[in-house]
């Protein structure tokens, strides 16, 4: 968009509500957003971090999606909501009581919500929560625009940057599947330009990066930039149930994440979507960028120990 374009959109006011404000797409799309000078809040799940937003000079408040009064407080004055919820069982329930809370607030003119790739086939239990959640909007009859975003590029530092510092292995039950992951960057560019945009309204966009990889390349790609050798494992569903426990990850998560490991396995996340390209004017981030971008969450910043 042209600086002109920003100054008429800067103009229009109409406050955005961006929920999980320091969550993966959140936290980049509140950068990209101060730094643009718009006007939004910042609703964050936990107190102590809206505060620390606050006294940045964030507008920002505390939600909660099983918290009706908490999305009502949060929803005055706003116009458009960006809307996203972590995976689990209660996403459909609590995105309807977000957009509850906007149907309640009057004034909100569009929902740009984050949903999952291909979510429209409804083939697994991550698609299936995400188009039930979809439809709450359609049927709500506030404009909207779904965002179904690839495997974030970032789930490397969030996952697996620990045991890729600590051992140079990642492990995964991923088989030689290929996934054209997209970077959360872009995710955030995409949202804030429809956001602040009124002719993307009652669409949908697959959001994928420029290339389909196997984990094997991406192994490959993080050994090339971190100079050291990093590996892929490629692990039983059993032992990710068991890694996905010790970690704190629920039995719904881990079989929902299986799930979708399979669903990648058979073939259908290794498509490439144009629209990154098409809204934002520009090729989405490479693999090649995002690890060099990345590259101190790799690096081991402590002598191994050896066995
Ligand atoms: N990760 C991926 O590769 C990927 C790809 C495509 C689509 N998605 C979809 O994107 C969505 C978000 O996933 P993510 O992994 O990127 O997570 P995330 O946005 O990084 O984290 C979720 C956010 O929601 C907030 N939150 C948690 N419980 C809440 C509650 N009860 N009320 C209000 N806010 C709450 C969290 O705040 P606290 O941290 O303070 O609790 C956090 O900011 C999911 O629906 C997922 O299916 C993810």
């Amino acid at each position: 968009m042209s600086i002109l374009g920003w100054y008429v959109v800067c103009c229009m006011g109409g406050m955005i509500l961006i929920t999980g404000a320091n969550g993966n797409v959140g936290t980049e799309l509140v950068r990209r957003l101060h730094s643009l000078r718009i006007d939004f809040r910042a609703a964050y799940h936990s107190t102590e971090r809206a505060a620390r937003a606050r006294a940045a000079g964030i507008d920002s408040t505390v939600i909660d999606y099983a918290d009706s009064g908490s999305l009502d407080d949060a929803m005055r004055g706003i116009e458009k909501l960006f809307l996203v919820c972590p995976a689990g069982p209660d996403l459909p329930a609590y995105e309807a009581n977000a957009v509850n809370a906007a149907i309640r607030a009057g004034g909100v003119k569009q929902i740009v919500k984050c949903s999952v790739w291909d979510a429209e086939t409804e083939a697994f239990t991550i698609a299936r929560i995400h188009r039930q959640s979809e439809k709450t909007i359609e049927y709500s009859g506030i404009p909207f625009t779904h965002l179904r975003p690839n495997s974030y590029m970032q789930n490397f530092v969030n996952y697996f940057a620990d045991p890729i510092r600590s051992y140079g292995v990642f492990q995964i039950p991923g088989r030689d599947s290929r996934c054209s992951f997209v970077d959360v960057r872009d995710v955030a560019r995409v949202a804030a330009t429809v956001l602040l945009s009124t002719d993307r309204l009652d669409r949908a966009y697959a959001l994928s990066g420029p290339e389909a990889l196997t984990y094997g390349q991406v192994a490959l790609k993080l050994s090339n930039v971190l100079g050291r050798k990093i590996s892929y494992r490629d692990i039983p569903d059993e032992e990710f149930r068991n890694v996905t426990a010790s970690h704190g990850g629920s039995s719904w998560l881990a079989d929902a994440m299986i799930e979708l490991y399979h669903y990648t396995i058979a073939g259908h996340g290794a498509d490439l979507s144009s629209s990154v390209q098409e809204i934002l004017g520009q090729p989405p981030t490479s693999f090649d960028q995002f690890a060099r971008d990345y590259i101190g969450a790799f690096r081991a910043t402590k002598p191994r120990v050896s066995a």
